[in-house]
């Protein structure tokens, strides 16, 4: 798709990918309505744009309000848009019976309810469009589903069966669906625990300008799934068709994540074992 002349909803605009993406996406001429809850973070990116390229909306993506708040700014906009950005989420590292059941469930309303019913909410307007877009940001978590990540994973694998589904339904609409994984990135996203952890298990991490620029040509080439980085791209592969040799490999990784999984929750005994964590 041709960017410049379009107009993008973008959520997670504020983010440590969502900000370069923003900024990406003026860039190639793209109007963008940057959704966030945090006005001040919207507002410092919207006087880095060019005048007139970012619109900020305030808004919660979980509530009905924010969602609301969305598509009322999404109709005001001209020429109305063609693309929408999920690129928002909240981040669960730490021992799976160590999570507490709330934010469990939040971490869920955000990162994949909320995107399903904001698709469901916009997919009207996109489809008044000659040709429209739905992106989602995944993560390689959605492909292969890693220990300490255990709710983080189910939601990535939830939106990730989302966006094929939806691609395949609406294959006969203007509207096409792409599903666009980072591996790790150096963002907020991660906690000190996440960034030892990636350290220790020599994870490469991507800078998150190169991951806005890569989404950005996804975009353009409509991209329908992209994982980036290597090896992630060959263990996604190697996931889903012989998935007991990367639970072997994994098996050999767990004591180093259950160690970091324990730094994230500290009150923990340092070297607890496993079982008796299961209160
Ligand atoms: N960073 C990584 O290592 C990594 C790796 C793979 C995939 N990803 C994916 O990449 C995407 C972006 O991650 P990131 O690193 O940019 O994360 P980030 O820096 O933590 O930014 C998250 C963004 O989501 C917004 N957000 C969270 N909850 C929201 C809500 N309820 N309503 C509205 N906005 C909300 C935050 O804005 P406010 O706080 O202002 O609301 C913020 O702009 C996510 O989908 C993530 O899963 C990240």
């Amino acid at each position: 798709m041709k960017l410049a002349g379009q107009t993008a909803i973008v959520t997670g605009a504020s983010g440590g990918i969502g900000a370069p993406l923003c900024a990406a996406l003026a860039h190639a001429g793209v109007r963008v309505l940057a959704v966030g809850r945090n006005e001040a973070r919207l507002r410092s990116l919207v006087q880095r744009m060019p005048a007139d390229a970012l619109h900020p909306v305030v808004a919660d993506v979980v509530t009905p309000e924010g969602q609301a708040r969305i598509l009322e700014a999404a109709e005001a906009m001209h020429p109305a848009p063609s693309m929408l950005v999920v690129a928002h989420a909240q981040s669960a590292f730490g021992l799976f019976e160590e999570q507490d059941a709330e934010s469990m469930a939040r971490l869920v309303q955000t990162n994949l309810v909320a995107p399903m019913q904001l698709i469901r909410l916009l997919l009207p307007l996109l489809r008044t469009q000659e040709r429209a877009a739905v992106a989602v940001v995944g993560s390689t978590f959605g492909s292969l589903a890693f220990p300490g990540f255990a709710a983080y994973s189910a939601s990535k694998f939830g939106l990730r069966g989302l966006t094929e589904a939806l691609a395949r339904e609406y294959a006969d609409s203007p509207v096409r669906f792409q599903y666009l994984s980072p591996r790790a990135t150096r963002t907020p996203f991660n906690t000190a625990a996440v960034d030892a952890l990636n350290e220790e298990l020599k994870v490469a991490s991507d800078a998150p300008a190169d991951v806005a620029r890569h989404l950005v040509r996804a975009l353009e080439r409509g991209t329908a799934r992209l994982q980036l980085g290597w090896p992630e791209k060959l263990f996604a592969r190697i996931n889903g068709l012989v998935p007991g040799l990367v639970d072997r490999n994994l098996h050999a990784s767990l004591p180093v994540i259950q160690r970091h999984g324990r730094r994230q929750h500290p009150t923990l005994p340092e070297n607890a074992p496993h079982e008796t964590l299961a209160r």
